[in-house]
């Protein structure tokens, strides 16, 4: 890396002679008569360092400093003083000059104080750039998205997210329900403690309860120690509780109890721990339906949905999908090395035109296979998973002559889900499959929600 330097004195032959001594060790380097050109100079960019005299007619060397400074922190400035005037350098290392040297200056010193300057100066700029590199990152993994359902849901999440209240999140099977409930932990104060994720639908009743409230050695076969439960984990911090729809009876109780007291015990024990935990909750059941069955607590439900974000299907909001698509492309063609143009009109009128019954997750997964399949630059209608490519609702499955019987297989099986808004029950049943093979045919694809 070439650096340049600035260099500002009033002085023709010191400018000169430091400018001259610098050149020499390999630095591009400027100069300027006064504070005021030095400014100007500066602003134009391109700086790496100044040395600037103090006094000077017209803007002062301290005076620059802080203009600079104001301007660009980082940039490390070198302020040159004569003898008797070393208070003035101290005041100007104060404010924020780097170093200072005397005159008569010593070269020596000057060309070693330059070079520990700039190497700083060097780590500074490295370290900025791995920032904007980890900060760009991050928007990939964040929400994309600027329909007007979308933004009410941004607008939600961060008017929500700095209190305590509990939230629940509800909406289809893949909207992106657990990415809402990341951003209300990270918008919240609590951001830096733990966020706990429990996903309900997945842990046996009895394993559920000593998961989430912990449990004493020995207070049932296999309880070989004492268990902090994802509570105590989750103190001070979120708990996000997925698929809360799911839960049994008896948990549902506790469950209100410590979003009433903020109390409760651990199974098998009696000491009464105290936590200070966020709830957030998901479910894409319809819990009112779910009361009015007598399967979920009315009052547990209040409890859980003071606020309430509703994420809307993705067929909803099509005005997304343009992002959507260039996000994931980008996600993809990066992951899987490929450089890719774009997609083609036939391919995005396909994207526009179907339904999207699994949302944003089915999109995603479709948007890798495409990027793994094309062969070109760009994405076309035939690199897109045939259920997409010839969406109808004539009641009819169509496969393409040329298909294999595997890809026959996936047809007839997603067609028949789509068909059904996923319902995985009901699709085995047409199919006269067990509920199990179609579960693993379709992780063996990648596309199991793990929903019914
Ligand atoms: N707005 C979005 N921008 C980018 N990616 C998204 C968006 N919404 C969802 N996704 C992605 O789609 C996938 C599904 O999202 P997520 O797991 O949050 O859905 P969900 O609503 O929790 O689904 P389920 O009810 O099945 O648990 C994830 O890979 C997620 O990263
Ligand atoms: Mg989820």
């Amino acid at each position: 890396m070439q650096f340049r330097i600035l260099v500002v004195d009033d002085e023709k032959n010191i400018r000169e002679g430091l400018a001259a001594s610098l050149e020499m060790d390999g630095y591009q380097v400027e100069t300027a008569a006064d504070g005021d050109a030095g400014f100007k100079r500066f602003r134009k960019g391109d700086i790496d360092l100044i040395i600037t005299d103090l006094r000077m007619p017209g803007l002062s060397g301290e005076e620059l400093l802080k203009k600079v400074d104001s301007e660009t922190p980082g940039i490390p400035v070198i302020v040159l003083t004569g003898h008797g005037t070393v208070e003035n350098a101290v005041a100007a290392m104060r404010n924020g000059a780097y170093d200072f040297l005397t005159k008569p200056v010593d070269l020596g010193h000057l060309s070693l104080l330059v070079k520990r300057a700039l190497q700083s100066r060097e780590l500074l700029l490295k370290h900025r750039r791995l920032e904007e590199e980890l900060a760009h990152e991050k928007q990939f993994r964040t929400m994309v998205g600027t329909s007007a359902p979308m933004r009410q849901v941004f607008d939600t999440i961060s008017r929500a997210a700095p209190s305590k209240a509990s939230i629940l999140i509800t909406g289809e099977s893949g909207v992106g329900k657990e990415l809402v409930a990341d951003a209300i932990h990270d918008l919240s104060p609590r951001k830096g403690k733990p966020m706990i994720k429990v996903h309900c639908a997945a842990l046996a009743a009895s394993i559920l309860e000593s998961e989430l409230f912990g449990h004493e050695k020995g207070s049932f076969t296999g309880a070989v120690s004492r268990t902090r439960g994802r509570f105590e984990l989750a103190h001070e911090g979120t708990l996000f509780l997925d698929e809360i729809g799911e839960i049994d009876q008896n948990i549902q109780i506790k469950l209100l109890r410590v979003l009433q007291e903020k109390k409760f015990e651990r199974v098998g024990g009696e000491e009464t721990i105290e936590v200070d935990v966020r709830i957030v909750a998901a479910t894409n059941k319809d819990l009112k339906a779910e009361i009015e069955k007598g399967n979920f607590r009315e009052d547990l439900y209040y409890r859980l949905n003071v606020v309430n974000i509703l994420v809307p299907p993705l067929r909803e909001r099509k005005d997304d999908l343009p992002l959507l698509i260039t996000a994931f492309l980008r996600e993809f063609a990066e992951e899987n090395g490929k450089t890719l143009e774009g997609i083609d009109d036939k391919a995005r009128a396909a994207l526009y035109a179907y339904d999207w019954p699994g949302n944003v997750r089915e999109l995603r997964n479709c948007m890798e296979s495409a990027v793994v399949m094309t062969r070109g630059q760009v994405i076309t209608a035939e690199d897109l998973p045939p259920t997409v490519r010839t969406q109808n609702d004539s009641g009819w499955i169509r496969i393409p002559l040329g298909t294999t019987m595997e890809e026959a297989e996936k047809i007839i099986i997603r067609d028949t889900l789509s068909a059904h808004k996923g319902n995985k029950s009901k699709a085995a049943e047409i199919l006269v499959m067990g509920r199990k093979t179609l579960h693993r045919k379709l992780s063996e694809w990648g596309e199991d929600d793990g929903g019914e």
